[in-house]
């Protein structure tokens, strides 16, 4: 079966959005795609990887003439891609080298809150550096580094901030998946910016509801094209957007096979003709281009406009089927007796609320005990003008979706998730549970959502391990 649907609710599409910005085709030759490059460690000693990761201020080639001033993580923009192997102990050097305060978050990967994971109350203030380590203990995936101060998300990660992480494993590495680094699997971070005489101006382009550019871009490049030289390719495609949704299709209607959601490979393929991620997001799809020729263009797409190209080279046949089953989801049982948790996202603009609250950093608005499986109902009540989606994201787990309005979830919604996208009026019953102590964001995933306050954090706790939380307040970021 092929779908040939994006699931999601049309008339609530950011693009029915009073501030929406539609794309525009940018007068911008067509140009290699940007791959980032892999960073190295400074180390490796038996089990434990060493890495330092900077925050930097650079300049990119965007756009014709004067260069754009950027930021990035060991890189001018963006970020080098981080590959991490279940099992491992990394030792993370995390360096601020920009004129700011900034925190390193990362997006998806099951390591603890409130500090390791970069959330707010983590903050690396401006020459200043922090040490973390973890042993990264999750499934083959792909998440992503972003900066997580507190109210200054979403305007760091315009200036550049988002670095691809990919989690390797033994698991996933015996599936017939494409893994050769920038040849065959390649990250596709979607964005889109506007310039100012080739320049970012977050201010001139805020949007309370929602930041949003005239020029789309793939990891960090606009018109980019990728040179196929395999059959098959995989894409890591990462909404990596303020606000932007991005529906996903190419101009010839081509097929591809979603393997891996959030948090990993799905239990099966699922093929598709359109996708549709909202912020935060990702999707491994892979393109099976044995039906085109060398010279022939694939071009992908986002509604009516081209997003990237592949360039169809010579290749040799791999007519390799990936099976049907791919990986065992094991779900985990919901802990009996306990109620279900609501959580609400209501309101657009100013007016967006967590639970009828602002975010107060010193406040713990819930607690759930680590091991418990807990039911939550996210609510999006936000019907204003036709309402919006709200991507709702979680740090410190990967949930399961369970139901859409007590309906079935989306084909590719059966593997593990951290951010679930939520129609006006619906209700999304996902299966929550923490398998470390710590305190963690629950939060709306369009940044300026989540800097205006719709976000909110939880106490993972564990009877037999007391634990104090230092949670640091807005005037010491
Ligand atoms: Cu990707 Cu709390 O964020
Ligand atoms: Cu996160
Ligand atoms: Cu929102």
């Amino acid at each position: 079966k092929v779908y040939n649907d994006y699931f999601f609710d049309e008339p609530i599409f950011d693009l029915h959005d009073g501030g929406y910005i539609p794309l525009e085709r940018a007068d911008v030759k067509d140009q290699p795609l940007n791959i980032p490059s892999v960073i190295k460690p400074d180390k490796v000693d038996g089990n434990d990887v060493y890495y330092t990761i900077t925050a930097q201020e650079g300049e990119t080639q965007i756009l014709p003439g004067k260069k754009t001033k950027t930021w990035g993580y060991n890189a001018s923009l963006l970020g080098q891609t981080i590959i991490f192997k279940q099992g491992v102990h990394y030792h993370i050097h995390l360096v601020n080298k920009l004129p700011e305060v900034t925190t390193f978050h990362w997006h998806g990967l099951n390591v603890t809150g409130p500090v390791v994971d970069g959330g707010p109350h983590a903050p690396v203030y401006s020459n200043g550096s922090r040490d973390i380590d973890f042993t990264l203990d999750q499934p083959a995936q792909t998440d992503w580094l972003h900066p997580h101060p507190c109210p200054n998300t979403a305007r760091q990660v315009w200036n550049g901030l988002a670095a691809a992480v990919v989690v390797t494993d033994d698991e996933e590495a015996k599936l017939p998946f494409p893994r050769n680094y920038g040849v065959d699997d390649i990250p596709v971070i979607l964005q889109d910016r506007s310039y100012h005489d080739n320049q970012l101006d977050y201010k001139a382009d805020y949007d309370v509801d929602g930041t949003l550019g005239k020029y789309a871009l793939v990891n960090g490049t606009i018109n980019g094209v990728f040179n196929v030289t395999t059959q098959r390719v995989r894409l890591r495609m990462l909404n990596g957007s303020d606000r932007r949704e991005w529906r996903l299709h190419f101009d010839d209607n081509h097929e591809f096979t979603q393997i891996a959601s959030d948090g990993g490979t799905l239990p099966e393929p699922v093929k598709f003709t359109k996708l549709m991620l909202t912020c935060a997001e990702r999707a491994e799809v892979i393109v099976d281009f044995g039906d085109k020729k060398p010279g022939d263009v694939v071009t992908l797409m986002t509604d009516d406009m081209p997003i990237m190209k592949f360039k169809i080279g010579e290749f040799a046949k791999d007519d390799t089927k990936l099976p049907e089953h791919l990986t065992t989801i094991d779900a985990p049982k919901v802990t009996p007796g306990l109620p279900v948790t609501r959580t609400v996202m209501s309101g657009m603009d100013d007016q967006v609320r967590l639970d009828g609250k602002l975010f107060d950093m010193q406040r713990i608005d819930r607690k759930q005990k680590v091991g418990d499986t807990v039911l939550w109902d996210v609510v999006n009540t936000n019907d204003m003008d036709g309402g919006m989606i709200h991507p709702f994201h979680m740090h410190g787990c990967q949930f399961l979706v369970l139901s859409r309005n007590g309906k079935e979830p989306y084909p590719n919604e059966h593997g593990w998730k951290d951010t679930v996208g939520v129609n006006a009026g619906e209700t999304v019953r996902i299966a929550v549970q923490f398998t470390k102590f710590g305190v963690y964001m629950y939060h709306c995933h369009i940044l300026e959502h989540e800097d205006t306050g719709m976000m909110a954090q939880i106490e993972a706790y564990d009877p037999n391990h007391e634990h104090k939380y230092h949670l640091i307040s807005m005037d010491e970021m």
